[in-house]
């Protein structure tokens, strides 16, 4: 039987970083209360050239090279992203326009934070009923557009990025072995974002915010927390697979304490978790494919490995998913 592969990741991010020092001249804050309540240092902010169909179309090409599949062989294109470019037409048609995928159907897919982890899903799916399919899944965020940076506690913890995967199917690979997605809309109030153009009636007659992200710090580090556990637990006792024969977990990477909490609650060492949340902040549905390429191309990642992917999003959206590599 064929299973879903990766078989080349890419990511790109923006030129320009904006360190926790930039930060202190913009709102009231200070470097070591970042640092310790959030893990993050530095964030990258998409300037001209970087918008979220570019950094998503320079991310697939190097999928794609290390692939060794040609843009125009790709059947079906996802970009997973809460920030497209436009409403209409979807950032997936930009990114084929763009790199040449002409033999691809294309589309969005919002799951927010979870983004990249549904996508993989949707993607898995695809190939297990077309084996010979190629499939081009991006996550990709320009998160900086949409937060209010005059809001000390949501600006500091985003930023703009965008990785990739080029999946297939293979014979004699574990590959996408199981996944666990969920969602709670009744949530959706503890992390949101309007859209600028709405006349959502819910929002315009409570005192509205603006279009911008809006959070509820604490109440989402709750369930994050909880939910990433839930989901892994999950997944690791259908596959029957025990925390340590996991070769590396690569989680959404939105703050390092939930990150240590989740690590001392799953038992797993840090050695064995990918984090990079120091050099980006939040990228949202970008952060995974981001992480899982730095850890392709620095070597962390060996034939047979399982690998562990969870997540936690707006929405609220949630999941986990076990891979062999
Ligand atoms: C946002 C977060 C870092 C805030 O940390 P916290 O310990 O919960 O802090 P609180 O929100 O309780 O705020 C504590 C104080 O710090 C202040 N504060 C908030 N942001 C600040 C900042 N950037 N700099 C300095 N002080 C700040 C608050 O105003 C509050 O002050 P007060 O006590 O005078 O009212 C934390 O709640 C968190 O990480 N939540 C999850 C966010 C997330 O990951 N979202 C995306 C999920 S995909």
């Amino acid at each position: 039987m064929d299973h879903t592969v990766v078989l080349g990741t890419g990511s790109c991010l923006p030129d320009r970083k904006l360190t926790n020092a930039d930060l202190e001249k913009m709102v009231d804050t200070s470097d070591e209360w970042i640092t310790t309540r959030t893990g993050i240092r530095t964030r990258r902010i998409a300037g001209k050239g970087e918008q979220n169909y570019q950094l998503a179309s320079r991310a697939a090409e190097k999928a794609l090279a290390m692939a060794g599949v040609e843009a125009a062989d790709i059947d079906l294109l996802i970009v997973a992203t809460l920030t497209p470019h436009m409403m209409m037409p979807s950032s997936a048609c930009f990114v084929q326009a763009e790199i040449g995928a002409t033999g691809a159907f294309a589309f969005d897919l919002n799951a927010a934070c979870s983004g990249f982890l549904y996508g993989l899903d949707v993607a898995d799916k695809y190939i297990t009923g077309r084996p010979d399919m190629k499939v081009l899944l991006v996550g990709s965020e320009t998160l900086s557009a949409r937060v209010n940076w005059q809001d000390r506690n949501t600006c500091i913890l985003f930023g703009d990025g965008a990785g990739a995967v080029v999946l297939g199917g293979e014979r004699g690979r574990g590959g996408v072995l199981a996944s666990h997605l969920f969602s709670d809309g009744r949530l959706w109030r503890l992390l949101y974002m309007d859209s600028p153009e709405s006349l959502n009636p819910d929002l315009v007659q409570e005192s509205r915010k603006g279009c911008h992200l809006q959070m509820t710090g604490r109440d989402v580090f709750k369930y994050a927390v909880r939910a990433m556990e839930d989901a892994v637990a999950g997944v690791l006792a259908e596959q029957k697979v025990a925390v340590d024969e996991i070769g590396l977990m690569i989680p959404h990477q939105a703050n390092i304490r939930i990150l240590n909490k989740l690590m001392d609650r799953l038992g797993i060492p840090e050695e064995k978790v990918y984090i990079n949340v120091d050099k980006y902040g939040n990228t949202s549905a970008a952060s995974i494919p981001i992480a899982l390429d730095e850890a392709n191309r620095q070597g962390l990642l060996h034939r047979g490995d399982k690998i562990l992917f969870c997540s936690f999003g707006g929405g609220f959206t949630w999941g986990s998913m076990l891979m062999q590599w």
